[in-house]
């Protein structure tokens, strides 16, 4: 029997909405044990060098209150991953990282930056801190992704997310199903995630062997008109419905 597909929640933009007025709430430290309660299997939070959302205070409390596991998504400065080796989350997420982007916008070169992320992933296994590489699905940054040493790939399905046509939807379905298909062909384990909402996750979840995937936006933006829990528990009928 296969595996029940996992749901990591991304809640930065609980963090986005506090930081609007500098305030103290809505609290990310609340909204993960609400998405908990709800039934997620982890909680993600990306610690930005901008600090737009989520503040090393966020960070370091929700390594403490987080009964799931917490995936902290980060870009390799030295600042970060000193922050990083110092919380010691269950998991990190490596992402590339522009200041002016809206977003995490593509994948990691991996091919280019090889030597500082293998060194990385190594410092952070040391540490018993599991790694995981947020790439675009292209089996060349994936198997240069598997030369670093990490264990875990994240599938960056924003390209899929923005398709208009058809046609396009397809192709890029398939990049991800090949880029999975691949990625288990060398022993890495895979996660998927970016842009995924309550309309295109439904095709994600059919595709064969990914274990976990990690939504923010979309659950967050509902959750305004619905409570952070519906909203959570709908993305999980989704899921369960799609497979
Ligand atoms: N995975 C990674 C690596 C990301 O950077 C993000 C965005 O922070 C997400 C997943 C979640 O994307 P979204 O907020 O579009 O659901």
């Amino acid at each position: 029997m296969s595996k029940q597909l996992k749901l990591g929640i991304n809640i930065d933009h609980v963090a986005t909405v506090r930081q609007a007025r500098r305030g103290n709430t809505p609290d990310p430290a609340y909204a993960a044990a609400l998405c908990e309660l709800a039934g997620c299997d982890s909680i993600v939070c990306h610690l930005r060098e901008d600090r737009r959302h989520i503040q090393d205070r966020d960070v370091y409390l929700l390594k403490q209150v987080v009964k799931t596991y917490l995936n902290l998504e980060m870009a390799l400065s030295d600042e970060i991953v000193k922050i990083a080796l110092d919380v010691k989350p269950y998991q990190v997420t490596l992402v590339p990282e522009k200041r002016e982007e809206l977003t995490t916008e593509g994948g990691l070169d991996v091919i280019k930056n090889f030597e500082k992320i293998r060194d990385n992933v190594k410092k952070f296994t040391k540490k018993g801190i599991r790694v995981s590489l947020f790439i675009e699905p292209d089996r060349r940054q994936i198997e240069a992704g598997k030369k670093t040493g990490a264990g875990f790939i994240e599938i960056h399905t924003g390209r899929y997310a923005d398709a208009k046509t058809e046609q396009e939807i397809k192709r890029e379905l398939e990049k991800i199903s090949d880029a999975a298909n691949y990625a288990l062909s060398i022993n890495l384990r895979v996660n998927a995630g970016h842009g995924l909402d309550y309309k295109n996750t439904p095709a994600i979840c059919r595709i064969k062997g990914i274990e976990e995937l990690n939504i923010g936006y979309s659950i967050i933006g509902r959750a305004v008109f619905t409570g952070l829990e519906s909203a959570v528990r709908e993305m999980r009928d989704v899921m369960k419905e799609s497979v």
